[in-house]
């Protein structure tokens, strides 16, 4: 049975060892939603993870949600990427980039003058959001998507896709969990739609294939995605996370993703890993809570092909190395996890340093 530190193929990717770099939103982009400096620096540093799956970036201006997030819609983030890409890959690394469409998770002070605030329906998520301009807000109303608007949406995907490949990712994984805009549409309380994206489950999981087979069609052998059945964060409801993921899963098994990115599920009664081991025939990547022992333990069962971690990334940049010594783990500062700047970002040293 295959180790932390073995080598994994997920589709085109070969990772070099199973230790995967977790998506995390940090919040350190310039105007524009463009890549800065620091973040070469943050993901450089974090390079002998097996695979970095990037914080999530917005696909095009209307899926910003967030402040100093990201995108992949323009030439100027584009270049700032292919720093990015580069320094990883100069020290050894491989690294996707995360598709984040936030749809009615979001605030017009985050977003360009220009930018829309839009979802399956116009219901507003519960919940306040930070915003530079001006601090805690009610999120958007949104507006819901006209039928014929949703085939652009898919174009955005695809079109981020291809732009990731061409700013030197690896790959890329959408962005299917913590209620962004697949999860509004397979929600019962966000996606009220008449229409054949609402109503039946096989209507509700619709528009997430089709966004699938648009960023394979893009980048096939080199797309994968990221699931939590049944996480209601940002206020979606899920009544049958089951029905919902064996419909996407089976209605998404053509298209033979590279891996199927887990999370488990808040639902004690809902074993995601083991509902995924049935559902999807390519590799899983389980996340959520794992130390080094518990890592392995999860592959020496045979759970899924390799683990990510997302807080011990923050404070540990070399962590492949401290999990494969047994070297102390060090503690991240929750103050500094959103705000500008390099403090609490690329300031956290290696072990021994
Ligand atoms: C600061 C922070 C930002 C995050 N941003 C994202 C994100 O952009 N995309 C995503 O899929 N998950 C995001 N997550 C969730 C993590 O990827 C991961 O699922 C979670 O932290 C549990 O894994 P862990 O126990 O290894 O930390 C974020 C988590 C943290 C702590």
């Amino acid at each position: 049975m295959a180790g932390l530190f073995d080598p994994v193929q997920l589709g085109e990717l070969t990772l070099s060892n199973r230790v995967v770099m977790a998506p995390m939103t940090r919040s350190r982009a310039g105007a524009d939603s463009v890549p800065t400096a620091i973040m070469t620096d943050y993901y450089r540093q974090r390079a002998s993870a097996g695979l970095i799956v990037s914080e999530g970036i917005a696909p095009s201006r209307h899926g910003i949600g967030y402040c100093r997030t990201p995108g992949l819609y323009n030439a100027a983030q584009m270049v700032a990427w292919r720093e990015v890409t580069r320094a990883v890959h100069d020290a050894g690394g491989l690294i996707v980039a995360q598709l984040m469409h936030c749809g009615r998770v979001g605030s017009r002070f985050n977003k360009a003058a220009d930018a829309e605030t839009v979802a399956p329906s116009a219901v507003r998520a519960a919940g306040r959001i930070f915003t530079d301009a001006a601090g805690m807000q009610e999120q958007d109303l949104p507006r819901a998507l006209e039928s014929g608007e949703i085939q652009g949406v898919i174009e955005e995907y695809a079109s981020a896709t291809r732009n990731a490949l061409a700013a030197g990712f690896d790959g890329v994984e959408l962005h299917c969990t913590s209620g962004y805009l697949p999860m509004q549409f397979m929600a019962a309380n966000s996606n009220l739609r008449t229409d054949h994206y609402g109503g039946s489950t096989p209507n509700r999981v619709r528009f997430t294939i089709e966004v699938l087979e648009a960023m394979t069609a893009a980048a096939e052998g080199r797309v994968g995605m990221r699931i939590c059945p049944g996480n209601p964060f940002n206020d979606v409801l899920d009544p049958d996370p089951k029905e919902t993921y064996q419909a996407l899963l089976a209605g998404s098994a053509h298209l033979r993703l590279a891996w199927l990115h887990v999370v488990r599920s808040p639902l004690k009664e809902l074993d995601a890993f083991a509902l995924a081991r049935t559902l999807f025939k390519e590799s899983l990547i389980l996340n959520d809570g794992f130390d080094g022992p518990s890592a392995s333990q999860a592959l020496a069962e045979g759970q899924g092909e390799a683990v990510s971690f997302a807080r011990h990334f923050i404070a540990n940049p070399d962590l492949v190395r401290r999990l494969r010594e047994g070297l102390a783990l060090a503690e991240f500062d929750a103050k500094t996890l959103y705000t500008p700047g390099p403090k609490g970002y690329t300031d956290y040293s290696v072990s021994g340093a």
